[in-house]
């Protein structure tokens, strides 16, 4: 035969690192970390293997395990002591992601991210104040149809009868600057705001600056979507909501050209990282994303990405560690420069002992 081009010159050992388009590496990484206040040990997360609530006694050494392995960065959710209707805990001084930061940069080099959301600390599980006649935390408070209906009432809604939940953007973000400053205040490096409600970006970026935190970066998840993928995560940090979905400020799954102009909008307000979630079912967001903006890209390989390898694993269908990393860099491959993934810890061990 005789072939002008032979691809399967380069594929050979020797060459194919010289070639490699992607690496990853564990500093791409950030591992997810959840602190618990309603608990004095550490709970293994059924859903996600291998993962645990921790007290805030544990957290430094959580963080410490984590940095082992090489990974430099945690993200922090938290799971508060109590819930009320407007998610008061997420902005105390005392709150328990405030406390954890405090530690955590006391007595470790971690690099920590804080996630900026209400979902964890409203009664109600939604992320930010509900309209005025929707604070009662319960269902039973919210029958009767269409008060504070602002989105067309039967469309797109499969049970008629559940009540139309409505998170108060502008009221909402009033929390949100709340919540970034105390994170800013208790030493958090970045903040990372995920309610995906209109202006959060600007409305942070104002509060921290007039609270003398201009270094702080925002990490904005500005393509969020209503994903069936954050399942576990929401038994992990205690966050579905009680009644109603998150389809009235989570974007459709169905659009993409929506998510440049979310991102667009984002970066005009000052988003310092962008990131689009989840990570697997939305690789051609990351690669739009990545196209259309210079700023760094965040893919958030969610809960349900993690939990289906490692059921399918569990099982013998698939060789768990091949397909974590292989996952993760496809996620570069697409456009990312970051990661944040509960696989975070056992990539990069395994990086690591390749090297
Ligand atoms: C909301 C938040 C969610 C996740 C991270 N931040 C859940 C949601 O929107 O319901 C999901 C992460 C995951 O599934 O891993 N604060």
């Amino acid at each position: 035969m005789d072939l002008t081009h032979r691809p399967r010159r380069l594929r050979q050992d020797g060459v194919r690192g010289l070639v490699s388009e992607t690496s990853l590496e564990p500093t791409d990484l950030i591992a997810p970390v959840f602190v618990d206040a309603t608990t004095d040990e550490r709970r293994p997360i059924e859903s996600m293997p291998g993962h645990e609530r921790v007290p805030l006694e544990a957290a430094v050494d959580r963080v410490e395990e984590v940095l082992e392995t090489g990974v430099e960065a945690v993200m922090l959710f938290g799971v508060p002591e109590s819930k009320d209707p407007e998610g008061t805990r997420a902005w105390a001084d005392d709150g328990v992601v405030q406390e954890a930061t405090r530690r955590i940069t006391a007595e470790t080099d971690a690099y920590v991210v804080t996630d900026v959301c209400l979902c964890e600390y409203t009664d109600h599980g939604h992320c930010g104040t509900l309209e005025d006649g929707l604070q009662n935390g319960s269902s039973d408070g919210a029958e009767g149809d269409g008060t504070g209906d602002s989105h067309v009432p039967g469309e797109g809604h499969s049970l008629p009868e559940e009540p139309s939940i409505t998170v108060d953007n502008d009221a909402t973000l009033e929390s949100l600057r709340k919540i970034a400053v105390s994170h800013a205040d208790a030493g958090a490096d970045m903040v990372a705001p995920s309610g995906m409600m209109d202006g959060m970006v600007g409305a942070i970026r104002e509060a921290l600056d007039a609270a003398g935190h201009e270094h702080v970066p925002i990490m904005s998840y500005a393509a969020k979507y209503e994903s069936a993928f954050y399942g576990p995560f929401r038994d992990a940090a205690d966050g579905a909501p009680a009644f109603g979905d998150r389809r009235h400020y989570q974007m459709d799954p169905a659009n993409a050209r929506e998510a440049v102009r979310e991102v667009a909008l984002d970066v005009e307000q000052g988003a310092d990282v962008l990131m689009v979630k989840p990570a697997l079912p939305y690789l051609d967001v990351v690669a739009t994303v990545r196209r259309e903006f210079d700023h760094p890209v965040a893919a958030y390989n969610v809960s349900g990405e993690y939990a289906m390898l490692q059921a399918a694993a569990e099982k013998g269908w698939l060789d768990l560690e091949s397909v974590a990393l292989e996952s993760l860099l496809s996620i570069k491959r697409a456009g990312a420069d970051l990661i944040l993934t509960y696989f975070a810890e056992d990539v990069a061990s395994r990086l690591i002992e390749d090297d």
